[in-house]
């Protein structure tokens, strides 16, 4: 069986050679030796994180005319995730190996240590997840604060000064896209876990009657999302939580979970976290956090629906639903069959050969294209490689530029899954591939 066809460990391996060989994802400081489980984005990684964003922004807040966006502060008032709730409770159960002195996650292991087999482990006690600092020169209590783990909270402390500048009435939603941070016991799995990450997060506030009409809302619309953008439907499940899993804010909450190489995992939480977040922060801040109609006199806490989705652990998903590896003319070739708009480069422009006549014409295509699409440029070696070398980073469309070119005024086209080749005009190109890409 091929890697792709597999859904094993060999796939796995296959994406993260890849994303190294290509430029997608490096270990972080490789030069220092990295260091645990942080990864840097090379430059494919930048563009497709980048498209993964996108997307989700342009769901999320730019089709949408009831969601706002934010972008909050990373350090915070350390008061904030006292009202959260983080503090006292955004912990892992620790346990430490007496024998080989490694640290997992009790919840995670079966009593037995999974590096050296001992049981002599010690009691589990709770280590909290949050990052500390201090802010400013002194390092006493008093200037301790925290990387924030979750994007959300930011979305929580600007609500009246959201909705108040903006003239928002529920249901609407502030959106946020970020960096979070968690000193996981246990990070691993390639970008699935790290302790840096980049959370994409939809609050969405709405009246307490409606709440449960807007989870399921979003539990179809998230689900859906995903499936556009290229994930096979047998690869995507809606899990529900039961109740003794529920977070201590949720009345209810549903993950949408991929078919990793090791497993189903978790790609994004939908969580009804009632007005929980609103009334805590109210009680701590002694503020009030409610909406309130003067020309009805109607006055409530608004109940949250929390679509909160992981963009860094998204892409890894992205990537391994889009490996795939087949034959075209008797030769072996790995392609990425990503989504248009997920691709790092949407097209590639390659001149046949490095004549001069021909580089000029090709870079007067790129020039054309460039402002369209994100565009790779590639004259190196033959062409047959180059096509190999773009199937394999995911490009969806070549555009080759021949001798021919300098006569008829056209190019050829290649499509990344099918390999057929079309000859285009020159002048019709931009909007033929416009309208491939979509
Ligand atoms: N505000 C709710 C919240 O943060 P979560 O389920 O803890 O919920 C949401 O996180 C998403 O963030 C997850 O579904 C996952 O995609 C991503 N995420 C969480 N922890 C992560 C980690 N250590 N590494 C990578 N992604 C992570």
């Amino acid at each position: 069986m091929s890697i792709a066809a597999g859904h094993g460990g060999a796939r796995l391996e296959a994406v993260v050679n890849l994303c190294k060989r290509r430029g997608f994802v490096f270990p972080s400081a490789e030069i220092y030796g990295g260091i645990r489980s942080t990864y840097d984005y090379g430059p494919l990684g930048a563009l497709m994180l980048r498209n993964v964003r996108e997307a989700w922004w342009r769901a999320m807040v730019q089709e949408r005319d009831d969601v706002v966006p934010i972008e909050a502060a990373i350090l915070t008032n350390p008061k904030v995730w006292e009202a959260s709730g983080h503090l006292a409770t955004f912990t892992d159960p620790l346990v430490d190996c007496r024998s080989c002195k490694e640290r997992w996650r009790a919840d995670q292991i079966d009593g037995r240590c999974p590096n050296c087999g001992s049981t002599d482990l010690t009691e589990a006690r709770p280590f909290n997840l949050m990052f500390k600092t201090f802010v400013g020169p002194v390092e006493d209590d008093s200037a301790v604060a925290y990387l924030r783990p979750e994007t959300a909270q930011g979305m929580f402390v600007n609500f009246a000064n959201v909705m108040t500048t903006m003239r928002l009435r529920p249901p609407f939603g502030i959106a946020q896209i970020g960096r979070s941070f968690r000193n996981e016991i246990t990070p691993g799995n390639f970008v699935f876990r790290t302790r840096e990450f980049e959370q994409m997060e939809l609050e969405y506030f709405v009246p307490p009657a409606e709440a449960a009409r807007y989870f399921d809302y979003w539990c179809q619309e998230r689900l859906a999302w995903y499936e556009r953008l290229g994930i096979p439907k047998d690869q995507l499940r809606l899990r529900r939580h039961a109740a003794e899993e529920l977070s201590h804010y949720s009345a209810g909450t549903a993950d949408i979970e991929f078919a990793f190489p090791w497993g189903w995992g978790e790609l994004e939480g939908i969580a009804n976290r009632t007005d929980y977040d609103l009334r805590a922060h109210a009680a701590h801040a002694g503020v009030r956090l409610e909406f309130y109609d003067q020309a009805s006199g109607e006055r409530y806490v608004p109940h949250v629906i929390e679509p909160a989705a992981g963009a860094t652990r998204t892409m890894m998903a992205f990537l391994l639903a889009a490996y795939d590896e087949d034959e075209v003319g008797g030769e072996r070739r790995t392609v990425l069959r990503l989504h248009p708009r997920l691709a790092p480069y949407q097209v590639a422009v390659l001149p046949l050969s490095r004549r001069a006549e021909l580089t000029a014409l090709a870079r007067q295509v790129l020039a054309g294209l460039r402002s369209r699409f994100v565009c790779a440029y590639d004259d190196a070696q033959s062409i047959g490689r180059r096509y190999r070398r773009q199937d394999e980073i995911g490009t969806p469309l070549c555009v080759t530029v021949d001798f021919d070119s300098l006569e008829d005024g056209a190019a050829t086209v290649r499509d990344r899954d099918t390999t057929e080749q079309v000859r285009l005009p020159l002048d019709a190109l931009g909007d033929e591939l416009a309208r491939r890409v979509g």
